[in-house]
């Protein structure tokens, strides 16, 4: 076979395949044995044929190939360096350098022989790169250029398949088909995948059989098993030993293996069966609506929601009585009582009860897959109380009912079968006022008092009663009692109607004067009916009433001429009577007083008289008022006593109007330095005051308090005067500020600080004073009524104010 081949350096060089095996992977060629026409002659080999074409003379080991993990003991021979510039003679000197060159790799500097050291891993280092070059021994100059070529180390099968893990795990739905796919392993082989089979893997399986396979070529695993004998009910985990075997699976190769632990999924296959065929359960016949009467259990081998089930209740003799429900954790059936039950009546129940699958799963069971079981329930009797006809009774009466009536009854039966006689009574509670009796025997309900309908209209009272052997059972009924109206009050006016005559009306004028209407406290079926008309003894001379027919008269005038100083008023007695029965009426009196009124009608003068009646007030409640009017003054008058005295109490006491009247007078006292005669929270607060006073420390008094220096009179054109006046404030603004006895709200400092700003003549009261004598302090003068206001307030007089 001939090939050409493109080397390195850009010669096309044609080899030839001389004996040996060789295969072409990728893009590099590799041989055992190549030939190439530049090699001449080949040791040993005169059969080599070559083509006449050369192109270049040189180095001809591009590639040599060593075996890796070589075992002997001597040095590994890889090959022969060769220049054709050698003739043999012993003057060419071979060099070897590049990649492990002198350690891992030696030449023979005479003949070029190159062998390995040491045996080398491919899967460490699969090729080294090494130059060579032939020198000219005796003065080492290079005969040749230097050449590059390779070492390549042929792989051996030295590693064994290794899976991605140790141990995979993997889901599968029981019942699923045969070759439905589980999962994939996959196992790498560190071995030459280009060359030979030492990375050919092929899987198998070695444990997991008959359940499961592996496909070879790919790792995939399958399951092996139909659905029926794929059954997590029955098993539901496996372990699967998967092995890898490199050279291809054949003899010799090796091999890896990773554990597959399989789980099958539950699938809802198998339906919920009762574990009883009938249960019996008893219940108590006063047991309430909701409660429990029973469990029943089925059992289903699948898990979670394929185990969820529903119980249904489906024929019967209870079915309206009993209720099923599923309890949704422990999946059990609940039996319920739905409706009263009555140990009398019915004493037992046998119930066809069902279950079935929530979420059932047609591939394998059928979808009305049910399982039923019997359920019997016996009502258990119990001692009960009495019982009433019904649950309430309404009774009616008429109020005017003789004392001893009988009402009506009400009726009670003890249930249970030895039917205990029974024992009635009110309970008392009901009817406070004993105004209603029941026969102990027969329930019937007698009227101990009389009635008024319009007092009370209901009695609604209770009933007792009682078994008569056992007087613990007992029940109660509500009695309702209605009274009945009957006629018994008669109509009276509605209103106290203040009615009037002018004085002036024209005369032959008939003029109404007033509308009545009347109330009634009965209740009449059909409603109130009044009947109005002037009292039969009321002379009829001066006043008409004319009854309207819609339950109100009218109240006319039949003459002019009424004189308020004749007579100023007029009694009118009216008969109001209603259609009842029986019939009731009244006679009520209207006064009409006679007063004077404008031209329209407007009342405008009456009689006092009539006036006071209504709108006076007694003379004992007038007294009261005098007298509480009079108390009130007195309070007033002490208060007001009170108050000049305090007013008149030592400065300390009034502390709250100091502070204020001081806080108001622009506070400068103690200049910018006294920062505590600032601290308005010290002047709120008459503790802290005190305090700040003990410790007020901020200028020492330079001299003594009195007498000050003697002042001269100061004059405008005089400076130093001036500098004697300021000598002289300051001064006391020292001594002032540095008195610890002084009170904090010093409103001479606000003076003092006047004459600082000022020139001699503002100061002109202070001057005059100064003239007379050191001791005199009229210089304040000028302040006088500020100060005297001050001293009006703290109580003392002008001169108690030393500053
Ligand atoms: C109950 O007994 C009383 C007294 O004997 C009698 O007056 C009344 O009519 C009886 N009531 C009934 C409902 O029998
Ligand atoms: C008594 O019962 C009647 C009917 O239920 C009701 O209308 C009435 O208000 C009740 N009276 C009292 C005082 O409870
Ligand atoms: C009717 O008025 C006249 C004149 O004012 C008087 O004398 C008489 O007493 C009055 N009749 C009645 C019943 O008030």
């Amino acid at each position: 076979l001939k090939i050409d081949v493109e080397t390195g350096n850009g010669v096309i060089a044609d080899y030839y395949v001389v004996a040996g095996c060789f295969c072409l992977s990728g893009f590099h060629l590799e041989g055992s044995v190549l030939w190439n026409d530049a090699i001449l002659p080949m040791p040993n080999d005169e059969t080599v044929h070559h083509t006449p074409r050369r192109f270049k003379r040189g180095w001809m080991w591009k590639q040599f190939f060593l075996q890796e993990e070589y075992t002997g003991t001597d040095n590994q021979y890889i090959g022969k360096l060769h220049s054709d510039l050698d003739r043999g003679d012993g003057t060419v000197m071979y060099v070897l350098t590049g990649e492990g060159a002198g350690t891992i790799f030696v030449i023979d500097a005479n003949s070029g022989d190159l062998h390995a050291t040491r045996s080398l891993d491919r899967e460490e280092k699969p090729y080294y790169s090494l130059r060579a070059q032939a020198v000219n021994k005796k003065n080492g100059i290079p005969l040749e250029p230097e050449t590059e070529f390779i070492v390549k180390l042929h792989d051996i099968n030295d590693n064994e398949p290794k899976f991605e893990k140790e141990v995979y795990t993997a889901n599968v739905p029981e019942r699923s088909h045969v070759g439905t796919s589980v999962i994939q392993v996959t196992a790498h082989d560190a071995d030459d995948e280009m060359f030979g089979l030492s990375a050919k893997l092929v899987y198998s399986i070695s444990q997991g059989h008959p359940y499961f396979s592996v496909e070879s070529n790919t790792g995939i695993i399958r399951t092996a098993l139909g659905p029926s004998d794929m059954d997590r009910e029955q098993r539901e985990h496996y372990q699967v030993v998967i092995e890898a075997k490199d050279m291809g699976g054949q003899r010799g190769g090796l091999t890896g293996s990773t554990t597959v632990n399989i789980t099958l999924t539950d699938v809802n296959d198998n339906p919920p069966q009762f574990s009883q065929s009938i249960y019996q359960f008893s219940i108590p016949e006063l047991a309430k609506a909701g409660e429990v009467v029973g469990r029943v259990r089925a059992v289903d081998a699948d898990i979670g929601r394929n185990a969820e089930m529903v119980f249904t209740l489906t024929s019967g003799d209870g079915l309206d009585v009993f209720d099923v429900t599923t309890d949704r954790n422990t999946q059990e059936g609940i039996l319920t009582v739905k409706k009263p039950l009555d140990y009398e009546k019915k004493k037992s129940y046998t119930l066809q009860i069902q279950v079935r699958n929530t979420h059932p799963d047609p591939r394998f069971v059928s979808v009305d897959s049910k399982d039923s079981a019997t359920v019997r329930v016996n009502v258990e009797d119990v001692d009960e109380p009495p019982r009433f006809e019904r649950s309430s009774y309404i009774l009616e009466v008429k109020e005017d009912a003789a004392v001893g009536t009988a009402i009506g009854s009400v009726s009670a039966v003890d249930p249970d079968a030895r039917r205990s006689p029974v024992k009635y009574t009110i309970d008392r509670h009901t009817d406070v006022d004993r105004i209603f009796n029941v026969h102990a025997g027969n329930g019937s309900i007698f009227l101990q008092k009389p009635l008024d309908r319009e007092n009370l209209a209901w009695h609604n009272i209770s009933v007792i009663a009682a078994e008569f052997n056992d007087p613990q059972q007992t029940s109660r009924v509500p009695v309702y009692i209605r009274v009945l109206d009957v006629n018994d009050n008669a109509p009276t006016l509605a209103y106290l109607y203040d009615t009037f005559v002018c004085e002036n009306y024209k005369s032959g004028q008939v003029k109404k004067i007033q509308t009545i209407t009347a109330v009634d406290r009965d209740e009449p079926k059909d409603g109130h009916r009044f009947f109005f008309s002037l009292a039969p003894e009321s002379p009829r001379a001066n006043f008409s009433v004319r009854d309207n027919g819609d339950n109100t008269a009218s109240i006319f005038t039949r003459r002019t001429g009424f004189r308020r100083s004749q007579k100023s008023t007029y009694l009118v007695s009216v008969v109001i009577s209603d259609r009842d029965i029986p019939m009731q009426s009244s006679t009520s009196t209207l006064t009409i007083r006679v007063c004077t009124c404008t031209r329209d009608g407007t009342m405008e003068l009456c009689n006092a008289e009539a006036l006071s009646g209504s709108a006076g007030l007694s003379t004992g409640a007038l007294v009261a008022i005098l007298l509480c009017v009079l108390i009130l003054l007195l309070i007033v008058v002490l208060f007001a006593a009170l108050k000049r005295q305090k007013k008149k109490e030592p400065l300390i006491i009034s502390k709250e109007d100091v502070r204020d009247n001081v806080v108001s007078y622009n506070d400068e006292g103690g200049g910018e330095e006294d920062t505590q005669a600032f601290d308005i929270g010290a002047l709120r607060h008459p503790e802290a005051m005190e305090e700040s006073n003990k410790l007020r420390r901020d200028i020492l008094p330079s001299e003594p308090l009195y007498p000050p220096p003697p002042l001269r009179r100061a004059t405008a054109a005089s400076a130093r005067d001036n500098a004697d006046v300021r000598d002289f404030i300051n001064q006391r603004v020292q001594e002032h500020d540095g008195s610890p006895t002084a009170p904090p709200y010093d409103s001479l400092a606000t003076y003092a600080y006047e004459g600082n700003g000022s020139v001699a003549e503002s100061l002109s009261s202070l001057g005059s004073a100064s003239s007379e004598g050191a001791q005199d302090y009229n210089y304040l003068s000028e302040w006088g009524p500020r100060f005297r206001k001050l001293a009006d307030m703290y109580g003392g007089e002008e001169s108690d104010w030393d500053c």
